[in-house]
């Protein structure tokens, strides 16, 4: 995985903070009391101006808030910029964290830094070291990830420019270093894992093909000696008996694959863990054709894919001593003579028949047969991620992917998760209520029904899940970004990260 920024926790810097040559010299502030070390050096050798902008009122510390420093006679940096950490007695919560983090890297990349400094007072943190250690790791990945461009497919003169190339963080003491370091790594890692996920999402269909995603699995299982990757192509699915996973493909040219990776950080024997992830590079809708507003935006279809691979990536590169497998299901979605028509009835791996009654609604259809693929690693838990309804963000808007799952323990897990890593999701029922929606009178189940479409959706990958603890990441809102930002987000890679690092001790 890509690199991007030099990041290093350096307390030694701190001697000698006034001289210290910097773009941006970032500074967390506590709100009222005593300014903190870092601080009150640089306050006296810039006349006071961190305790008169305190005094105007004009920056009070209070958590995330910020303030510049354009100019500063006195100090050798070429600007300074304030973060507000709160009061002193303030218990910081995950939100907060979050604001901090946020506010340092708004303030490293907003004047196109290409350096900085970070100095976090840890005496604030002192009571509660472990929010030391989840702010720098929040920290890490907010930092590699913000420095992601995507120039992949623009002319030589267009190319964009990364600014950021370098942060030191500092702290008041070197108590507890090695492991504060590692906070940050760990979350730089996953903000590198988050930039890979990102950069398939922005590829396009034309490019960003079944064997696109096969061949990037490929090159990236080599890349560790303990990461295996497998790929299936249309033969030898038919043979496994997915003929509900290939019927999606019907209509393309592109030949459907499923993607097998395999990773091993514990024992021999030891039951995997497995993610599985809907990589549909293109969906126009098949036959029951999307209309054309929007629908470049269906080469975003692949972020269950692309957060899959990642994550494997992540995994690896921490070293993590558990056993995981990575599976991909991809097709492209798209009409023609030879396509799946809608009333079409197919045959599933499980043995289940599926009546098709709208070819929109593929990405189950893939998952199916890849959670019956799962079955044969005897997997402690499956998560499937996948960009699945259009009704999750009716339900939960862009901020927040739907988590649907058989087991309450496996769906605390990935709450917390989420909650820890900036990528949260929440929890919808999944009563049997809901089930005889997909009731059909010419197979064993529709692949459409009822109104709750993020639910059904959830209860047609239910009866492919019945033999382990499941649960399924629908992240149609969350994978990708609208508007100028338009764009793959990297999630949700931090949540299924922090859920293998938390499973793995
Ligand atoms: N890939 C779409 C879901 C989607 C919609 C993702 C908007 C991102 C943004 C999925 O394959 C789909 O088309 N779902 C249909 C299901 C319907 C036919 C039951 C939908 O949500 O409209
Ligand atoms: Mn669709
Ligand atoms: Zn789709």
């Amino acid at each position: 995985m890509k690199k991007r920024l030099t990041l290093t926790l350096n307390p030694e810097l701190s001697k000698n903070l006034v001289k210290t040559k910097t773009d941006c010299l970032v500074l967390g502030v506590n709100d009222g009391g005593a300014l903190n070390t870092f601080a009150s050096d640089i306050d006296k050798a810039t006349k006071g101006i961190i305790g008169k902008l305190r005094k105007r009122g004009e920056f009070e510390a209070k958590v995330g808030q910020t303030a510049y420093i354009a100019t500063n006679d006195g100090t050798s940096a070429e600007r300074i910029f304030l973060v507000g950490l709160g009061k002193s007695s303030k218990k910081l919560s995950a939100e907060d964290l979050d604001k901090i983090s946020s506010a340092i890297t708004s303030g490293l990349t907003a004047k196109k830094s290409s350096n900085g400094v970070v100095c976090l007072p840890d005496k604030k943190f002192e009571s509660e070291n472990s929010s030391l250690n989840a702010l720098l790791q929040k920290l890490g990945t907010a930092l590699e990830s913000s420095t992601y461009t995507y120039d992949a497919k623009l002319n030589k003169k267009n190319k964009k420019v990364n600014y950021l190339k370098k942060v030191s963080v500092l702290l008041e003491s070197t108590q507890n270093i090695s492991k504060l370091r590692k906070s940050l790594k760990t979350g730089q890692c996953i903000g590198q894992g988050m930039n890979a996920a990102k950069d398939l999402a922005n590829l396009p269909g034309n490019v960003c093909t079944p064997s696109y995603l096969a061949s990037t699995s490929r090159t990236a299982s080599r890349n560790y000696q303990n990461l295996s990757c497998k790929v299936f192509g249309e033969k030898e699915m038919k043979k496994m008996g997915m003929d509900c996973l290939l019927s999606v493909g019907n209509g393309s040219a592109q030949e459907s694959k499923l993607i097998s990776m395999n990773y091993q950080g514990g024992k021999k024997g030891q039951k995997p863990y497995a993610i599985v992830g809907k990589g549909i590079t293109f969906d126009t809708g098949g036959i029951s054709l999307k209309p054309p507003a929007t629908m470049d935006e269906m080469k975003f279809d692949m972020c269950g894919a692309a957060s899959v691979i990642a994550t494997m990536q992540v995994v690896a590169e921490l070293k993590l001593p558990i056993n995981l497998i990575g599976v991909v299901a991809s097709a492209e979605n798209m009409p023609g003579s030879k396509a799946t028509k809608p009333g079409d009835v197919v045959k599933t791996m499980s043995g289940k028949t599926v009546e098709i009654l709208n070819t929109d609604a593929e990405g189950r259809l893939v998952l199916a047969d890849a959670l019956t693929y799962v079955e044969r690693f005897n997997p402690v838990s499956v998560i499937d991620i996948a960009t699945l309804t259009g009704a999750v963000i009716m339900a939960l808007g862009y901020s927040t992917s739907g988590l649907m799952s058989n087991n309450d323990e496996l769906a605390k897990k990935l709450l917390e998760a989420g909650e820890k890593a900036s990528d949260r999701a929440w929890q919808l029922p999944l009563w049997d209520v809901y089930q005889k929606d997909l009731d059909s009178n010419f197979a064993d189940i529709a692949n459409i029904g009822g109104r709750a479409g993020t639910i059904t959706a959830a209860c047609f990958l239910s009866r492919f899940a019945e033999k382990y603890p499941w649960a399924h990441l629908d992240v149609a809102g969350t994978a990708s970004l609208k508007g100028a930002a338009k764009g793959g987000s990297g999630r949700p890679v931090p949540l299924l990260s922090q859920y293998l690092i938390d499973i793995a001790g």
